[in-house]
């Protein structure tokens, strides 16, 4: 894959694992109108490659530059210039990020280095799941700016953690530690430095990518699909996805290898 030279963000690409670094360390990377557009056209990227049938890229780390923050929200110095209007088209433009970031065939790990506040905590979110390390704070503190969260923090907190807790959360506007966050079931795990969040990260999308790739994606978007629906509706989406399993090559692959006792080589299809 080619990625153009972006102002915000660097891009890493090591095995078929892609790493983008929100890379505004001045402003503790704020999601600044600029970053959000580098964020969509390299979304765009792998999604067309992917889409293209080769898999050059099997999984993604988003994380943040420096030792302090992952991102510590939208930009504030941007948003103060803003219309209700424009606030509206700014937040419909981050959420459809989000969505895209959702919607990406590949597991996207958060590797939270520092402050993920705001925005910043709505764009991890947004990722399939977070680790962090253990110096990395969490928080919704929109409250305290006379503001609600834009970038789908009070659709996905409540998912992660659940209502009371999201409630808690998002009215106190209160920063909470990694600790206290994986406590929550906002962060999956915790690593001492940045050095093992981004290895321990690379090692679970590497160990994804031992897998079927369908399968894996199969997966991702079925469990996006039932979200909302009820326990039935939720079980038809999953027998249709399991249908749809079975028109692949993989899975013929992946029960021959199984019954010759070999190991799989999924062709992707
Ligand atoms: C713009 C920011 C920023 C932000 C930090 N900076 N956060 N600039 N937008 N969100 C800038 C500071 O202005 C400062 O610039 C530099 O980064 C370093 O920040 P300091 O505050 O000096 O650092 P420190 O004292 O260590 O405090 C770190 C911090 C604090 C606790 C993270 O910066 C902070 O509270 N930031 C704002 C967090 C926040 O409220 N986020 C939510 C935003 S609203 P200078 O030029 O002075 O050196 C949001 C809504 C999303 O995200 C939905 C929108 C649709």
């Amino acid at each position: 894959m080619h990625f153009k030279e972006y102002s915000s963000l660097l891009i890493v690409q090591q095995d078929t694992i892609v790493t983008v670094t929100l890379n505004r360390p001045v402003a503790l990377n704020a999601l600044s109108s600029q970053v959000i557009d580098e964020l969509d056209h390299v979304l765009d990227i792998v999604g067309a490659a992917i889409a293209g049938g080769a898999w050059p890229c099997r999984g993604m780390i988003i994380t943040g530059a420096g030792e302090k923050a992952f991102a510590a929200g939208a930009d504030i110095r941007e948003m103060t210039g803003m219309s209700p209007d424009q606030a509206w088209a700014y937040s419909t433009r981050m959420q459809a990020l989000t969505l895209k970031l959702e919607s990406l065939p590949v597991p996207v790990i958060a590797a939270v280095n520092g402050f993920a506040l705001g925005g910043g905590c709505e764009l991890a979110m947004a990722c399939d799941f977070i680790y962090a390390a253990t110096r990395a704070a969490f928080g919704q503190p929109e409250v305290s700016l006379g503001l609600v969260p834009g970038f789908g923090g009070s659709v996905r907190m409540q998912q992660r953690m659940g209502l009371a807790r999201a409630r808690e959360l998002l009215y106190t506007g209160q920063r909470i530690t990694a600790d206290e966050a994986h406590r929550l079931g906002l962060v999956n795990a915790l690593f001492d430095s940045q050095e093992a969040l981004l290895t321990g990260a690379r090692r679970t999308l590497l160990m994804i990518a031992g897998q079927s790739p369908t399968a894996v994606a199969a997966v991702k978007s079925t469990m996006r699909r039932v979200e909302g629906h009820s326990t039935s509706r939720g079980l038809e989406i999953e027998a249709e996805s399991f249908r749809e399993a079975f028109r692949t090559a993989d899975m013929q692959e992946g029960t021959r290898a199984f019954l010759a006792k070999e190991k799989p080589a999924f062709p992707g299809c």
